[in-house]
Protein backbone atom coordinates (compact mmCIF):
# COMPACT_ATOMS: atom_id res chain seq x y z
CA UNK A 1 0.00 0.00 0.00
CA UNK A 2 1.08 3.27 -0.90
CA UNK A 3 1.37 5.79 2.45
CA UNK A 4 1.79 8.84 0.75
CA UNK A 5 -0.92 8.34 -1.82
CA UNK A 6 -3.43 7.47 0.37
CA UNK A 7 -2.39 10.75 2.99
CA UNK A 8 -2.87 12.92 -0.80
CA UNK A 9 -5.99 11.11 -1.25
CA UNK A 10 -7.50 11.80 2.18
CA UNK A 11 -5.89 15.25 2.75
CA UNK A 12 -4.55 14.38 5.80
CA UNK A 13 -0.84 14.75 7.04
CA UNK A 14 1.30 11.58 5.64
CA UNK A 15 2.40 11.01 9.76
CA UNK A 16 -1.33 10.36 10.90
CA UNK A 17 -1.59 7.48 8.14
CA UNK A 18 1.60 5.76 8.73
CA UNK A 19 0.13 6.11 12.45
CA UNK A 20 -2.96 4.30 11.81
CA UNK A 21 -0.85 2.19 10.07
CA UNK A 22 1.84 0.95 12.29
CA UNK A 23 -0.70 0.83 15.13
CA UNK A 24 -3.27 -1.12 13.67
CA UNK A 25 -1.62 -2.95 10.29
CA UNK A 26 -2.46 -6.44 11.52
CA UNK A 27 -5.32 -5.98 13.73
CA UNK A 28 -8.87 -7.14 13.49
CA UNK A 29 -11.47 -4.65 12.57
CA UNK A 30 -15.15 -4.91 13.48
CA UNK A 31 -18.38 -4.92 11.59
CA UNK A 32 -21.09 -1.99 11.02
CA UNK A 33 -24.62 -3.04 12.28
CA UNK A 34 -26.88 -4.38 9.28
CA UNK A 35 -28.07 -0.96 7.96
CA UNK A 36 -31.45 -1.96 8.67
CA UNK A 37 -31.05 -1.85 11.99
CA UNK A 38 -29.36 1.91 12.16
CA UNK A 39 -32.13 3.87 12.43
CA UNK A 40 -33.07 1.64 15.74
CA UNK A 41 -29.78 1.88 17.39
CA UNK A 42 -29.00 6.18 16.44
CA UNK A 43 -32.04 6.83 18.15
CA UNK A 44 -30.91 4.56 21.01
CA UNK A 45 -27.82 6.62 21.07
CA UNK A 46 -29.75 10.19 20.72
CA UNK A 47 -28.59 10.78 17.24
CA UNK A 48 -31.08 13.72 16.05
CA UNK A 49 -33.36 12.95 13.05
CA UNK A 50 -30.88 15.82 10.94
CA UNK A 51 -27.31 14.07 11.88
CA UNK A 52 -29.25 10.55 11.68
CA UNK A 53 -30.45 11.56 7.89
CA UNK A 54 -26.68 12.59 7.13
CA UNK A 55 -25.17 9.54 8.41
CA UNK A 56 -27.70 7.07 6.93
CA UNK A 57 -26.99 8.95 3.53
CA UNK A 58 -23.10 8.45 4.06
CA UNK A 59 -23.56 4.62 4.93
CA UNK A 60 -20.46 2.77 3.61
CA UNK A 61 -22.87 0.36 1.68
CA UNK A 62 -20.49 -2.60 -0.33
CA UNK A 63 -19.92 -0.28 -3.56
CA UNK A 64 -21.45 3.25 -2.36
CA UNK A 65 -19.37 5.42 -4.49
CA UNK A 66 -19.19 7.89 -1.93
CA UNK A 67 -16.53 5.42 -0.14
CA UNK A 68 -13.29 5.87 -1.81
CA UNK A 69 -10.61 2.98 -1.08
CA UNK A 70 -8.69 5.05 1.09
CA UNK A 71 -11.71 6.17 3.31
CA UNK A 72 -12.66 2.76 3.39
CA UNK A 73 -8.92 1.67 4.50
CA UNK A 74 -9.18 4.30 6.63
CA UNK A 75 -12.49 3.58 8.54
CA UNK A 76 -11.52 -0.18 9.21
CA UNK A 77 -8.35 0.19 10.27
CA UNK A 78 -9.61 2.65 12.59
CA UNK A 79 -11.94 0.86 13.65
CA UNK A 80 -8.96 -1.72 14.76
CA UNK A 81 -6.81 1.00 16.11
CA UNK A 82 -10.19 1.97 18.97
CA UNK A 83 -11.01 -2.01 19.06
CA UNK A 84 -7.36 -3.10 20.13
CA UNK A 85 -7.56 -0.85 22.99
CA UNK A 86 -10.96 -2.16 24.78
CA UNK A 87 -10.63 -1.81 28.30
CA UNK A 88 -8.33 1.13 28.05
CA UNK A 89 -9.17 4.59 29.23
CA UNK A 90 -6.42 7.02 28.05
CA UNK A 91 -6.91 9.50 25.22
CA UNK A 92 -6.65 8.18 21.85
CA UNK A 93 -7.26 9.52 18.79
CA UNK A 94 -8.59 7.11 16.52
CA UNK A 95 -7.13 8.63 13.49
CA UNK A 96 -6.43 11.93 11.10
CA UNK A 97 -8.87 15.05 10.86
CA UNK A 98 -10.57 14.50 7.88
CA UNK A 99 -12.01 17.37 5.65
CA UNK A 100 -15.34 17.11 6.60
CA UNK A 101 -16.66 18.89 4.02
CA UNK A 102 -16.03 16.11 1.63
CA UNK A 103 -19.51 14.82 2.47
CA UNK A 104 -21.35 12.47 4.36
CA UNK A 105 -19.05 9.62 4.45
CA UNK A 106 -15.91 11.79 4.91
CA UNK A 107 -18.02 13.80 7.90
CA UNK A 108 -19.25 10.54 9.45
CA UNK A 109 -16.88 8.81 9.18
CA UNK A 110 -15.40 8.09 12.47
CA UNK A 111 -19.28 7.78 13.79
CA UNK A 112 -19.42 4.61 11.45
CA UNK A 113 -16.49 3.37 13.31
CA UNK A 114 -18.34 4.18 17.07
CA UNK A 115 -21.51 2.67 15.36
CA UNK A 116 -18.89 -0.71 14.41
CA UNK A 117 -17.97 -0.70 17.90
CA UNK A 118 -21.33 -0.48 19.64
CA UNK A 119 -21.90 -4.00 19.28
CA UNK A 120 -18.12 -5.07 20.90
CA UNK A 121 -17.95 -2.51 23.67
CA UNK A 122 -21.81 -3.81 24.93
CA UNK A 123 -20.33 -7.31 25.12
CA UNK A 124 -17.45 -6.09 27.32
CA UNK A 125 -19.76 -4.10 30.05
CA UNK A 126 -21.98 -7.77 29.74
CA UNK A 127 -19.18 -9.10 30.76
CA UNK A 128 -18.49 -6.18 33.90
CA UNK A 129 -22.31 -6.91 34.26
CA UNK A 130 -22.84 -3.44 33.68
CA UNK A 131 -26.99 -2.51 33.56
CA UNK A 132 -27.67 -2.67 29.97
CA UNK A 133 -29.43 1.01 30.54
CA UNK A 134 -26.33 2.64 31.72
CA UNK A 135 -24.23 1.07 28.55
CA UNK A 136 -27.01 2.84 26.43
CA UNK A 137 -27.12 5.75 28.57
CA UNK A 138 -23.15 6.22 28.31
CA UNK A 139 -23.14 5.30 24.74
CA UNK A 140 -26.06 8.34 23.53
CA UNK A 141 -23.48 10.68 24.48
CA UNK A 142 -22.66 10.70 20.55
CA UNK A 143 -25.82 11.81 19.53
CA UNK A 144 -25.11 14.56 22.41
CA UNK A 145 -21.96 15.58 20.58
CA UNK A 146 -22.87 15.43 17.07
CA UNK A 147 -26.14 18.00 17.79
CA UNK A 148 -23.14 20.25 19.72
CA UNK A 149 -21.13 20.14 16.73
CA UNK A 150 -23.62 20.82 14.47
CA UNK A 151 -24.24 23.91 16.59
CA UNK A 152 -20.57 25.06 16.86
CA UNK A 153 -20.80 24.71 12.93
CA UNK A 154 -18.94 21.65 12.62
CA UNK A 155 -15.64 23.18 14.92
CA UNK A 156 -16.10 21.36 17.87
CA UNK A 157 -15.40 17.30 15.97
CA UNK A 158 -11.77 17.08 16.25
CA UNK A 159 -11.81 16.97 19.88
CA UNK A 160 -15.14 14.86 20.32
CA UNK A 161 -13.46 11.90 17.62
CA UNK A 162 -11.17 11.03 20.52
CA UNK A 163 -13.49 11.81 23.06
CA UNK A 164 -15.69 9.27 21.98
CA UNK A 165 -13.25 6.63 21.98
CA UNK A 166 -13.28 6.16 25.25
CA UNK A 167 -16.94 5.13 25.59
CA UNK A 168 -16.56 2.72 23.18
CA UNK A 169 -13.47 1.41 25.27
CA UNK A 170 -15.71 1.15 28.39
CA UNK A 171 -13.37 3.51 29.66
CA UNK A 172 -16.58 5.79 30.62
CA UNK A 173 -19.97 5.54 32.40
CA UNK A 174 -22.70 8.27 32.71
CA UNK A 175 -24.27 7.39 35.81
CA UNK A 176 -26.93 10.19 36.63
CA UNK A 177 -25.54 13.96 36.45
CA UNK A 178 -22.09 13.00 35.73
CA UNK A 179 -19.76 10.92 33.73
CA UNK A 180 -17.13 9.01 35.33
CA UNK A 181 -13.58 7.97 33.53
CA UNK A 182 -11.39 5.49 34.86
CA UNK A 183 -7.99 5.76 35.59
CA UNK A 184 -4.93 5.40 37.43
CA UNK A 185 -6.38 5.54 41.10
CA UNK A 186 -8.68 7.98 40.25
CA UNK A 187 -11.84 8.22 38.91
CA UNK A 188 -12.10 11.43 36.74
CA UNK A 189 -15.30 13.44 36.73
CA UNK A 190 -16.79 15.16 33.32
CA UNK A 191 -19.82 17.19 33.28
CA UNK A 192 -22.00 16.57 30.10
CA UNK A 193 -24.09 19.26 28.87
CA UNK A 194 -27.55 18.21 29.96
CA UNK A 195 -29.12 20.49 32.49
CA UNK A 196 -28.35 22.45 35.52
CA UNK A 197 -25.73 21.19 37.96
CA UNK A 198 -27.54 21.04 41.20
CA UNK A 199 -25.59 19.83 44.23
CA UNK A 200 -28.74 17.08 44.75
CA UNK A 201 -27.97 15.62 41.19
CA UNK A 202 -24.10 16.12 41.47
CA UNK A 203 -24.50 14.16 45.07
CA UNK A 204 -26.92 11.35 43.91
CA UNK A 205 -24.39 10.62 41.23
CA UNK A 206 -21.25 10.85 42.91
CA UNK A 207 -23.46 8.19 44.84
CA UNK A 208 -24.43 5.98 41.83
CA UNK A 209 -20.56 5.75 40.72
CA UNK A 210 -19.33 4.98 44.87
CA UNK A 211 -21.50 1.98 44.27
CA UNK A 212 -21.05 0.91 40.47
CA UNK A 213 -17.14 0.80 40.52
CA UNK A 214 -16.48 -1.57 43.52
CA UNK A 215 -19.24 -3.95 41.57
CA UNK A 216 -18.34 -3.44 37.85
CA UNK A 217 -14.69 -2.91 38.11
CA UNK A 218 -13.49 -5.10 41.37
CA UNK A 219 -9.98 -5.32 40.26
CA UNK A 220 -9.58 -1.28 40.15
CA UNK A 221 -9.38 0.13 43.35
CA UNK A 222 -10.03 4.18 43.48
CA UNK A 223 -9.67 6.58 46.25
CA UNK A 224 -10.89 9.70 44.69
CA UNK A 225 -12.65 11.96 42.38
CA UNK A 226 -10.71 13.73 40.37
CA UNK A 227 -11.52 17.12 37.53
CA UNK A 228 -9.72 19.17 35.32
CA UNK A 229 -11.81 21.85 33.95
CA UNK A 230 -12.32 25.12 33.44
CA UNK A 231 -15.44 25.08 36.07
CA UNK A 232 -12.90 24.48 38.31
CA UNK A 233 -11.46 27.87 37.98
CA UNK A 234 -11.24 30.14 41.00
CA UNK A 235 -11.72 33.22 39.24
CA UNK A 236 -15.15 32.49 38.42
CA UNK A 237 -16.35 33.50 41.78
CA UNK A 238 -15.22 36.69 41.25
CA UNK A 239 -18.57 36.98 38.76
CA UNK A 240 -20.78 33.96 40.34
CA UNK A 241 -23.24 34.16 43.20
CA UNK A 242 -21.75 31.92 46.09
CA UNK A 243 -25.02 29.87 45.36
CA UNK A 244 -24.36 29.25 41.90
CA UNK A 245 -24.12 25.75 40.94
CA UNK A 246 -20.73 25.96 39.16
CA UNK A 247 -19.42 27.74 43.10
CA UNK A 248 -20.95 24.91 44.69
CA UNK A 249 -19.56 22.37 42.44
CA UNK A 250 -16.06 23.72 43.47
CA UNK A 251 -16.37 23.44 46.69
CA UNK A 252 -15.93 20.06 46.66
CA UNK A 253 -12.77 20.41 45.57
CA UNK A 254 -9.31 20.58 46.79
CA UNK A 255 -7.58 22.14 43.82
CA UNK A 256 -3.90 21.50 42.71
CA UNK A 257 -1.60 24.49 42.51
CA UNK A 258 -2.28 25.73 38.87
CA UNK A 259 0.32 24.94 36.17
CA UNK A 260 -0.34 25.85 32.42
CA UNK A 261 -1.48 22.93 30.42
CA UNK A 262 0.20 21.60 27.56
CA UNK A 263 -1.68 22.26 24.41
CA UNK A 264 -4.94 23.26 25.77
CA UNK A 265 -5.80 26.76 25.68
CA UNK A 266 -8.44 27.88 28.68
CA UNK A 267 -9.50 30.94 27.46
CA UNK A 268 -10.60 28.67 24.18
CA UNK A 269 -12.24 26.35 26.16
CA UNK A 270 -14.36 28.32 27.65
CA UNK A 271 -15.37 29.94 24.62
CA UNK A 272 -16.32 26.21 23.45
CA UNK A 273 -18.56 25.72 26.63
CA UNK A 274 -20.28 28.62 27.53
CA UNK A 275 -20.30 29.59 23.98
CA UNK A 276 -20.06 27.05 21.28
CA UNK A 277 -17.90 28.79 19.50
CA UNK A 278 -13.73 28.31 18.97
CA UNK A 279 -13.79 31.38 16.81
CA UNK A 280 -16.14 34.07 17.00
CA UNK A 281 -15.04 37.62 17.99
CA UNK A 282 -15.91 38.80 21.82
CA UNK A 283 -18.16 41.50 20.19
CA UNK A 284 -20.47 38.88 18.92
CA UNK A 285 -20.93 36.96 21.54
CA UNK A 286 -24.35 37.11 23.40
CA UNK A 287 -24.67 38.31 27.13
CA UNK A 288 -27.40 36.13 28.29
CA UNK A 289 -26.02 34.70 31.43
CA UNK A 290 -23.89 35.70 33.97
CA UNK A 291 -21.71 33.48 33.04
CA UNK A 292 -21.49 34.60 29.09
CA UNK A 293 -20.81 38.47 30.52
CA UNK A 294 -18.15 37.11 32.90
CA UNK A 295 -16.41 35.15 30.76
CA UNK A 296 -16.61 38.34 27.89
CA UNK A 297 -15.87 40.84 30.20
CA UNK A 298 -12.83 38.50 31.86
CA UNK A 299 -11.20 38.39 28.23
CA UNK A 300 -12.23 41.54 27.38
CA UNK A 301 -10.00 43.32 30.44
CA UNK A 302 -7.07 41.11 28.97
CA UNK A 303 -7.24 38.45 31.35
CA UNK A 304 -7.19 34.82 31.30
CA UNK A 305 -9.12 31.53 31.85
CA UNK A 306 -7.34 28.66 33.88
CA UNK A 307 -7.51 25.12 33.04
CA UNK A 308 -7.66 23.69 36.64
CA UNK A 309 -7.05 20.30 38.07
CA UNK A 310 -8.16 19.05 41.61
CA UNK A 311 -10.16 15.50 43.64
CA UNK A 312 -11.34 14.77 46.85
CA UNK A 313 -11.94 11.20 48.37
CA UNK A 314 -13.98 8.98 47.12
C1 LIG B 1 -21.77 22.89 33.93
C2 LIG B 1 -23.11 23.54 33.66
C3 LIG B 1 -24.21 22.49 33.64
C4 LIG B 1 -23.38 24.55 34.80
O1 LIG B 1 -24.62 25.19 34.56
P1 LIG B 1 -25.53 25.72 35.77
O2 LIG B 1 -25.91 24.59 36.65
O3 LIG B 1 -26.61 26.52 35.17
O4 LIG B 1 -24.48 26.68 36.54
P2 LIG B 1 -24.71 27.89 37.55
O5 LIG B 1 -25.93 27.73 38.37
O6 LIG B 1 -23.43 28.04 38.28
O7 LIG B 1 -24.88 29.13 36.57
C5 LIG B 1 -24.57 30.45 36.96
C6 LIG B 1 -24.88 31.38 35.82
O8 LIG B 1 -24.10 31.03 34.67
C7 LIG B 1 -24.91 30.67 33.57
N1 LIG B 1 -24.29 29.52 32.91
C8 LIG B 1 -23.82 28.40 33.46
N2 LIG B 1 -23.27 27.58 32.54
C9 LIG B 1 -23.41 28.20 31.38
C10 LIG B 1 -23.00 27.87 30.06
N3 LIG B 1 -22.35 26.72 29.76
N4 LIG B 1 -23.27 28.73 29.07
C11 LIG B 1 -23.89 29.90 29.32
N5 LIG B 1 -24.28 30.27 30.55
C12 LIG B 1 -24.05 29.43 31.57
C13 LIG B 1 -26.25 30.33 34.19
O9 LIG B 1 -27.29 30.49 33.27
C14 LIG B 1 -26.31 31.33 35.32
O10 LIG B 1 -26.53 32.61 34.79
P3 LIG B 1 -27.92 33.41 35.07
O11 LIG B 1 -28.04 33.49 36.55
O12 LIG B 1 -27.72 34.72 34.38
O13 LIG B 1 -28.96 32.53 34.42
C15 LIG B 1 -23.09 24.30 32.32
O14 LIG B 1 -22.05 25.23 32.33
C16 LIG B 1 -22.90 23.40 31.12
O15 LIG B 1 -23.81 22.73 30.66
N6 LIG B 1 -21.66 23.38 30.57
C17 LIG B 1 -21.31 22.58 29.40
C18 LIG B 1 -20.52 21.34 29.79
C19 LIG B 1 -19.20 21.65 30.43
O16 LIG B 1 -18.75 22.77 30.45
N7 LIG B 1 -18.55 20.59 30.93
C20 LIG B 1 -17.25 20.68 31.51
C21 LIG B 1 -16.26 20.51 30.44
S1 LIG B 1 -14.60 20.58 31.03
Amino acid sequence: MDLDDTASRLGVPLADVERVHRLAADLPSAPLPDKADAPAILERLAVRPDDAAEIMEGWPDPGSPLWTPELRWLLDRSIALVRADLGGYGWLVPGPELPRDRGPAWRHLYVYAYLALVGVVLDYHRDHGVPEQVSWTTLADLGRNLAIDRRMNREGWPVMQAWLTLHVRGGIYELGRLQFHRGDGAINLHIPESGPLTPEAVAASLDEARAFFPRHFPDEHYTSFTCGSWLLDPQLREYLPEDSNIVRFQSMFELEPYKEPEGLDADVEVLRFVFRTLSTPLDQLPRRTALQRAVIDHLKAGRHWQWRTGGFPI
